[in-house]
């Protein structure tokens, strides 16, 4: 007799496998054929071979000790069919497996259905039987975190063919409440189901779980991990780096608007929350080669529009050896090969097709529209001035003139004209910060031009700005002060100039911006996890 199956039921037990009717952790040991070592005095009333029980027709069935079930998470289901497994997470609605088909299957007597979510996925699963009558089941609540154990079983056995998601679905032998959730006024479906902005914003730790907030969510985290797989790539070698957020220099320089610690080791205004890693990540190009961050940005700026932030995610990074060309190149290059990395994961893809179904990849290269033709090209349009904000109408109306910002409707109508990526380049020196490498100026020319790019996207405007940087120890000592900085505190960033300087530039590109574009959002604030904007920083 081969010993296959131990029944735990108070006799003498030994270094034996076991299975069944001891629990789920024992049950699993045994299936993953894990030895288990029992203290010297536990009892084991009776040991039997495995066919002894699960084959033997004079035995009831439900006598017979249940298959292992093992631990998986949604997504990973597809293997496990046909056979026990055990899940846990959150009833995303019950009595319904398919929004379009809320009356197939619900509570009533013989059946209960569940939407079951574990954030990687959504698993249909049926309570029938007893199971089906206990108070427990009659009272489940949308939102109620469950463990449910059962047989996954191929799509079409249980429910209606199109109403299984992935092809199968749950049927639930055994489960158990592990927080509840309540109904009436305080359900779920009532505290979300509001449309002021406002009480959104206030209820976003429960929005978070509806099916849109939360495919943005996921499809943000796979294309920030698209974007390191790109920088790692050996054609880029692009290092990760990670700056510190607490600094004490503007980076980009006099007129930023700035979010200053109060006290900060006893120094008032010593320290202010960063607006860009750009300064330190050029610091490390001699040390570490070409570097990346992903870094929480700072703006205190009182900007309240569809794509401004308080703070937002900042991806930044510094290229040595590099021309102005290939910068904009570059830029190019990572931004279409991480689509390339998003498009080809079927997760993500999936993802994609949800948020914004109609989405292509652009292609290259970006079309590259000098500053100058820009303004031509809006005065040929008779695109003036917005005004600057809704209490500052001063300039509105005035017609673009050499040596301007770009307002952010300007920008936009020129991208949506053209209808795909865009570089806006060569901008003013006047109206860019201190770093920012200078063309040499021609003869009779009036205006310092800069090698910078804004790269300008649909639907959203600027995503990225960028520029070559200063290498020449007098240019910089020059540019701080044409731009009056005083130059003693970023004695660190000039004396990089002064220990082998080498030609580099460098970009930013707003995550929340790219990813508004991306999934086809309205406002970045629906980008970011815990959007913060001026007035909001709860929850
Ligand atoms: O153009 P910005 O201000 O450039 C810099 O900070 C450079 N030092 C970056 C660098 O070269 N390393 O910001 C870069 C990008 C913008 O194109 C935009 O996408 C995003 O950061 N950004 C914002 N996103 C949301 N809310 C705001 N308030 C933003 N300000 C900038």
């Amino acid at each position: 007799m081969s010993l296959t199956s131990i029944h735990i039921t108070g006799a003498e037990a030994g270094p034996e496998l076991v299975r069944g009717t001891v629990g789920q952790e024992l049950a699993f040991a045994f299936s993953a054929q894990v030895p288990v070592v029992f203290p010297e005095n536990k009892k084991v009333a009776s040991v039997v071979d495995k066919e002894d029980v699960e084959d033997r027709t004079d035995v009831p069935a439900e006598d017979k000790p249940l298959p292992a079930a093992v631990k998986a998470k949604i997504m990973n289901l597809v293997p496990l069919r046909g056979q026990r497994i055990r899940v846990t997470g959150w009833v995303d609605r019950v009595g319904s497996l398919h929004p379009e088909h809320p009356q197939e299957q619900g509570q009533g007597n013989d059946a209960i259905s569940i939407l079951l979510r574990d954030g990687t996925g959504y698993l249909p699963a049926v309570l029938g039987g007893d199971l089906a009558k206990a108070t427990d089941a009659t009272n489940l609540k949308d939102e109620t975190c469950v463990e449910l154990i059962g047989t996954l079983r191929a799509k079409g056995t249980v429910v209606p063919k199109d109403l299984a998601r992935d092809g199968h679905e749950l049927v639930v032998d055994s489960w158990r409440v592990l927080g509840n959730a309540p109904g009436a006024d305080k359900a779920f479906a009532n505290r979300v189901n509001k449309t002021s902005p406002s009480t959104l914003a206030d209820q976003r730790h429960l929005t978070l779980r509806q099916p849109t907030p939360s495919a943005l969510l996921r499809l943000r985290a796979h294309t920030l991990a698209a974007f390191r797989a790109t920088y790692a790539a050996p054609a880029h070698a692009v290092l990760e780096v990670t700056p510190p957020a607490l600094v004490s220099t503007q980076v980009e320089g006099p007129g930023a608007e700035l979010f200053w610690l109060a006290d900060y080791y006893g120094v008032r205004g010593g320290a202010c929350l960063t607006l860009s890693a750009q300064m330190y990540l050029e610091t490390c190009l001699a040390g570490l080669g070409d570097v990346f961050c992903v870094q929480e940005s700072f703006r205190a700026e009182r900007s309240h529009t569809r794509r401004h932030l308080s703070e937002f995610t900042h991806l930044e990074a510094e290229i040595a050896f590099i021309d102005f060309d290939g910068l904009m190149t570059h830029i190019e290059t990572v931004i279409c090969e991480t689509l390339e990395k998003l498009l080809a994961d079927p997760t993500s893809t999936a993802l994609l097709a949800q948020l914004n179904p109609g989405f292509t990849p652009p292609s290259r290269p970006f079309k590259r529209l000098p500053y100058t033709d820009a303004i031509a090209w809006l005065n040929a349009r008779g695109i003036t001035h917005r005004p600057k904000a809704d209490d500052d109408a001063a300039g509105a109306g005035a017609p673009y003139v050499l040596g301007d910002e770009i307002d952010e409707a300007a920008e936009r109508a020129l991208v949506d004209d053209h209808g795909a990526p865009m570089f806006l380049y060569r901008f003013p020196a006047s109206v860019r910060p201190f770093y920012m490498k200078q063309v040499p100026r021609a003869p009779g020319e009036g205006t310092v031009w800069t090698e910078s790019c804004d790269l300008l996207m649909p639907g959203v405007g600027e995503v990225v700005g960028g520029s070559m940087r200063i290498a020449d120890m007098g240019e910089l000592l020059a540019a701080y002060e044409q731009h009056g900085v005083d130059p003693a505190p970023y004695y660190w960033y000039t004396d990089q100039r002064g220990y082998g300087s080498c030609e580099h530039g460098g970009y930013g590109l707003g995550v929340e911006r790219f990813m508004a574009w991306l999934a086809n959002r309205y406002t970045v604030r629906e980008c970011s996890l815990y959007p913060r904007f001026p007035g909001r920083v709860t929850p």
